[in-house]
C-alpha cells in the first residue's frame, strides 16, 4: 500500500512540476534573437551587460531590469531578474550568466523562467529601449 501511495504522490508532484513549467516557459509568438541580430557575440554581450547590472543583493520580492538597444535592426531585448524567494537574496553574476544563457540557447522569443531563487524575463521586441 505504502508503495503506491508514495508512487501516486510521485505522479502529482510530477504533474504540478510540469504545470509549472507550462506557465514559466518559452514564449509562443513575438520577435525572435535571430531578428535581433544574426551576431551571437552581441547577444552574449547584452546578457554581460544585463548580469553585471543585476547582480547583488535583492531585498524579497525586489528585481531589476535592463533594456538593450539593437539600433541596426531597431530592436531591443529586455530582460529582468526577480527575487521569488520568501527572504532576501544575493544574485551572482555567474549565476545570472548561466540562467540567461539556457533561457536565451533554449527559448528563441525569449522566456520566463525561475533558475533557484531568482525568476528571469528575457525578451527580444520591436522597437529600441
Ligand atoms: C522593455 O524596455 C522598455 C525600455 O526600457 C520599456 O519601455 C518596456 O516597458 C519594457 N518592457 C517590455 C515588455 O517591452
Amino acid at each position: 500500500m505504502a508503495p503506491a501511495t508514495s508512487l501516486l504522490s510521485l505522479i502529482a508532484t510530477a504533474l504540478l512540476a510540469a504545470q509549472s513549467v507550462a506557465a514559466l516557459g518559452c514564449f509562443g509568438s513575438g520577435e525572435t534573437y535571430g531578428q535581433v541580430t544574426s551576431d551571437t557575440s552581441q547577444l552574449a554581450s547584452a546578457r554581460s551587460s544585463a548580469c553585471n547590472s543585476f547582480a547583488g543583493s535583492y531585498p524579497q520580492g525586489a528585481s531589476r531590469s535592463l533594456c538593450a538597444s539593437f539600433p541596426d535592426t531597431g530592436t531591443r531585448i529586455n530582460f529582468s531578474a526577480s527575487n521569488t524567494a520568501s527572504t532576501p537574496q544575493t544574485l551572482t553574476y555567474d549565476d545570472c550568466e548561466a540562467a540567461l544563457t539556457i533561457e536565451m540557447n533554449g527559448c528563441k522569443r525569449g522566456s520566463r523562467q525561475k533558475h533557484g531563487n531568482f525568476e528571469y524575463l528575457d525578451d527580444p521586441n520591436n522597437g529600441t529601449c
